[in-house]
């Protein structure tokens, strides 16, 4: 399977950021540019979507108007965290089910910032990636060094100890891989690449150094879940993307999308983004 046969996605990461109108206004037009670019290219009528799966992860606070400006059209909704147990006492946390319930079809895991600030672990993300499988939700597991790590030459040691982590045997629940043609191409996993140096820092990483982590991500895949798990995984890149740059990451043969934090928050530039994807 060659790179050009995986649906790219673009997912936004509005962090957190939005509050009720506006946030709910970003996402009207957010979908308004990714129907007009769909309609632009020929797809066909209002509501059929342009060559990339688009997702927009509001805060949680958001999803519930933010899933209802967009029901109904190709914009998706994803959440930015899941805790691993369904439901019970675990004050200020969110399930899966809930996520399903407000109609979230992916969920970010293992950001960057969430293990920099809120003591995520290879071991959490575990947990909270088996969650996502039961629930019908497609994770976007991140992973990513930081610069003193990539100065050191170990950008591979901490990336494939990252994923390793997330997908070690012990997850019962998670069914990646499934059968081509098979009903459950919801759970196939979705890696973001994420460079830590890289996110917010307006210094994004060039699309060769991303795809030969891409790669790298991609044999990792191999040995843990199988080829043919790993060939339809979707790999992408976040950190810094914008509209100008996202060609020469869409390039790469690796990589399939795009982890997009700041530009998400404009929506003429995230489907600038979505544009250069879904060429
Ligand atoms: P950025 O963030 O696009 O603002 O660099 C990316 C991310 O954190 O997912």
């Amino acid at each position: 399977m060659t790179a050009k046969t995986r649906r790219p996605l673009v997912a936004g990461n509005w962090k957190m950021n939005g509050l009720g109108p506006s946030g709910v206004a970003l996402a009207r037009d957010v979908a308004a540019g990714v129907g007009e670019l769909a309609g632009q290219a020929g797809r066909g009528a209002a509501g059929a979507g342009p060559a990339a799966d688009v997702v927009v992860c509001p805060p949680f606070t958001l999803l519930g108007e933010v899933g209802r400006a967009v029901a109904g059209t190709a914009v998706e909704l994803g959440a930015q965290n899941i805790h691993w147990e369904d439901k019970g006492a675990f004050t200020g946390e969110i399930s899966g089910s809930m996520l399903a319930d407000l109609g979230c079809r992916y969920v970010i895991i293992g950001h960057s910032e969430r293990r920099q600030y809120f003591g995520e672990t290879d071991e959490t993300v575990r947990k909270r990636l088996a969650a996502a499988g039961g629930h019908s939700l497609q994770p976007i597991v991140c992973v990513g060094e930081t610069w003193e790590e990539r100065e050191a030459g170990r950008t591979e040691e901490r990336v494939g100890s990252q994923l390793r982590g997330a997908l070690a045997a012990a997850c019962p629940g998670v069914a990646f891989g499934a059968a081509p043609g098979s009903s459950n191409l919801h759970r196939d996993l979705c890696v973001a690449y994420e460079p830590v140096w890289a996110i917010g820092s307006g210094r994004a990483a060039s699309g060769l150094d991303a795809q030969e982590v891409a790669a790298f991500i991609r044999r990792v895949l191999a040995d843990t879940l199988g080829p043919e798990a790993a060939a339809r995984a979707r790999i992408l890149y976040g950190g810094s993307v914008k509209p100008e740059n996202m060609a020469e990451f869409s390039a790469q043969p690796d990589i399939d999308g795009a982890l997009v934090g700041g530009a998400s928050l404009d929506a003429a530039a995230f489907c600038g983004i979505v544009r250069q994807v879904a060429r």
